[in-house]
């Protein structure tokens, strides 16, 4: 894009609006740390799916003529505007943050080899695009690190690498120089010596991130339509540029406690006999568990919204048998609707017209599971409550929870073309501009579906999704292979999609194609019980991983790691409650708690849960032992109760059945008796485990179900002690029937 020279600017509001020789730009404070940078191409206004209402505060901020350049300021950060647009963001110390690159680009317009390549490939005549191309280049200041940026394979650090959003399904196995996955999430958090600060490319279009693979000079974002809209998220720390990431696209709401129990998957339990074999075999092997998934294969010929009568013959009766043996049911939903006359959700769909059309106007069919199909058109609101009000029929059976699959969206005779006919709103528009959003739109759906259908608090996972997602879904990390590397990915994987603003998230455990082993199954639970989704997945056709087939001894230890999870979930809740405050992610990198600390900047195989427990499995086959590093403080072995002094490498034996687990010296650790579910039941007893040292902790309690808390159906308790004293306990918000009992066990 180009801009010339400023000609004028005006300060409206909180925008400072210029005119530059051959467009306008602006300048939006909308928080003393959020600034965005606008510019027009296909609105005037912000088009944003991840961003809902008004975000903007009273800002008091400055505007005025300094150094050839325009200078705005607020409290925390300083923008300088020049010619041609260019823009530079410092902290209110003068701490340069980013300035944009003045330099001439290697590749000089906007689009990568990457993304000329997929654009030539779609038929799009590259050299006229690139002129429109919506291009950011920022200066390299030297050492930076990036983080973000959802579920790009790979590890923490991005920096060298290039990305693509375009939500993509490909089913070959995963590897480090995969571009694109299912997620879109263009977000990332830059950390340099003296600065952190997050910049949001507020942009669906399919874009290219260059993280500096093109140049140690320089990195870049670019999309091939769209408008220049990004928001430069600055803090003093990158828990603050999370929390004010979070604060313009949301928080995740706390999740029904069951959800956070041990789920059981597979493509497909088939028939009721299985299912109830299944279940039975969770409760004779004692493994506790508390959701089990129902697969593409109980509906009638792949229809949504529909149940296969020949391999279930009585569902409802199924589900209330399990709802009694304390397994909730979660059925999969696809976006594709089956092309058939005779089928309800097409033929409603049809007569109101609700689905995607070509350019002739005829309903544009592509295939997926059920063969040809139509595409529900999710931009708009109408067609949103249609599918919302279509989850009744799983309600009525006692479905407790969605799984949305194949919404990049997925399709398997070759793309939809860009020109498929899509709307945003009331605006006509295209598959270009939707694809990314288009997980988005059938997760928000599905979510204010069940809101207004049930009193519970909607579970929906998702496969694809865009920046804002997390408002209505847990996220998976879609076709992972039973792999070691795999395994090893979904570490740095998880961790960034936390830094994304997803704390609900999880792999496959086990791996999802390919044969697993005993022994990467047990590591991989080892990994799995810390992540926020705990499901073990798998494909049709590949060696089966229920956590019994493996002989006693793996059988024993996945147990241990199952009821560790079980011990901890009111951590866990705690962790999700803390985040509606604070953006911060329940699993996290190291980076995220210890930023100054540089052995933590790229860290792929260590990561916190809060900011108390630091676990450091084991991800290597054959392995026994490993390194761990523990940054400063003092650490407790989780094991053995030693006490360790922190800031240094250490070699811990973890032979199969040890996952080394540390915790904060003080920390005051919530636990639930393990159970062989949570359900929907009241937990009466707390155990609090209390390490020796300082320290404080809230604990938040509710019914772990519906909305009641919004009325105050909670308490509120802090905890405290010093050295290994009593423990105080101050009561801030009481709302809810006490624990009938607390349990301290003080850990010298
Ligand atoms: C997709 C999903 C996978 C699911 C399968 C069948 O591959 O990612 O989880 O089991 O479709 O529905």
């Amino acid at each position: 894009m180009e801009f010339g020279k400023l000609c004028s600017w005006e300060k409206q509001g909180n925008r400072v609006v210029f005119q530059f020789e051959k467009r306008t730009g602006r300048v939006e404070i909308l928080t003393p740390e959020i600034f965005n940078v606008f510019s027009g191409v296909v609105s005037e206004e912000h088009r944003s799916k991840a961003i809902e209402g008004d975000k903007s505060v009273a800002v008091d901020f400055t505007a005025a003529e300094a150094d050839g350049a325009v200078e705005i300021s607020t409290n925390a950060v300083t923008a300088r505007i020049y010619d041609d647009f260019k823009v530079d963001f410092y902290k209110a110390d003068g701490t340069v943050l980013c300035r944009d690159y003045r330099g001439s680009r290697k590749i000089c317009a906007g689009l990568s080899d990457e993304l000329k390549a997929l654009k030539e490939a779609e038929g799009h005549n590259v050299e006229e695009q690139r002129t429109e191309a919506v291009e950011v280049v920022k200066q390299l200041e030297g050492d930076e690190a990036f983080y973000g940026l959802g579920d790009k394979t790979g590890f923490m650090d991005k920096r060298g690498y290039e990305y693509v959003m375009w939500n993509t399904d490909d089913p070959a196995p995963q590897m480090d120089n995969f571009k694109s996955l299912y997620k879109s999430i263009p977000f990332f958090i830059t950390l340099h010596k003296n600065a952190v600060f997050g910049l949001f490319y507020d942009n669906t279009y399919r874009s290219c991130f260059d993280m500096g693979k093109e140049s140690e000079e320089y990195y870049w974002y670019g999309a091939a339509d769209g408008n220049l809209d990004y928001y430069l998220i600055a803090g003093e720390s990158m828990p603050e540029v999370l929390g004010n990431y979070t604060y313009l696209t949301g928080t995740v709401p706390v999740p029904q406690k069951w959800t956070l129990g041990y789920h059981q998957c597979r493509w497909s339990y088939k028939t009721e006999a299985e299912v109830r074999q299944l279940a039975a075999d969770f409760r004779r092997y004692e493994i506790p568990c508390d959701a089990i998934y129902f697969d593409i294969d109980y509906m009638d010929g792949y229809r949504v919204f529909t149940w296969n009568k020949d391999n279930f013959t009585d569902p409802d009766q199924l589900i209330t048998d399990l709802k009694e043996q304390g397994f909730q049911a979660v059925t999969i939903i696809d976006p594709g609707v089956k092309k058939d006359e005779d089928y309800y959700v097409y033929r409603e769909g049809i007569e109101h017209d609700y689905f995607a059309k070509d350019v002739n106007g005829d309903v544009y069919i592509n295939a997926v599971w059920p063969g040809d199909s139509a595409f529900p058109d999710f931009g708009r609101q109408e067609v949103r409550d249609w599918w919302g009000e279509k989850h009744q029929f799983l309600l009525d059976k006692g479905i407790m929870g969605v799984w949305n699959d194949m919404n990049e969206p997925a399709s398997f005779n070759g793309p939809l073309p860009d020109d498929v006919v899509f709307t945003e709103e009331d605006e006509i528009t295209n598959h270009k501009w939707m694809h990314n959003v288009y997980g988005h739109n059938m997760s928000k759906a599905t979510y204010q579906g069940l809101r207004r259908l049930s009193d519970k608090r909607p579970f929906v996972i998702t496969r694809a999704c865009y920046s804002g997602t997390q408002k209505y879904a847990t996220v998976w990390t879609g076709d992972n292979n039973s792999l070691w590397t795999h395994l090893r990915m979904a570490i740095p994987q998880l961790c960034n999609l936390g830094m994304s603003g997803y704390p609900f998230a999880g792999t496959d455990i086990g791996g999802f194609g390919s044969d697993t082993t005993g022994e990467l199954l047990v590591r991989w639970y080892q990994v799995g019980c810390f992540s926020t989704l705990f499901r073990n997945h798998s494909a049709m056709g590949t060696r089966r991983q229920e956590p019994w087939l493996f002989g006693k001894e793996k059988l024993d230890i996945i147990r241990k790691y199952v009821e560790l999870r079980y011990e901890l979930i009111p951590y866990f809740y705690d962790l999700f409650h803390e985040h509606l405050s604070t953006g911060l992610p329940v699993m996290r990198p190291l980076v995220l708690e210890y930023e100054k600390d540089i052995n933590t900047h790229n860290m792929n195989d260590e990561f916190m849960i809060g900011s108390q427990l630091l676990a450091a499995p084991v991800v290597e086959q054959g392995a026994t032992k490993r390194m761990v590093y523990l940054p400063a403080g003092e650490w407790v072995d989780y094991w053995t109760k030693e006490h360790i002094a922190g800031g240094q490498y250490i070699i811990r034996d973890a032979p199969l059945d040890t996952c080394p687990i540390y915790v904060k010296a003080g920390t005051i650790l919530p636990k639930y008796p393990v159970e062989a579910y949570i359900g929907t039941k009241e937990q009466k007893k707390l155990i609090l485990e209390v390490y020796a040292g300082d320290g404080e902790y809230e604990h938040y309690q509710d019914d772990g179900l519906d909305f009641a808390y919004e009325q105050g159906a909670y308490n509120l308790y802090r905890f405290s002690h010093t050295g290994n004293g009593e423990l105080e306990e101050k009561l801030l918000h009481e709302g809810y029937p006490k624990y009938e009992e607390i349990d301290i066990k003080y850990i010298p």
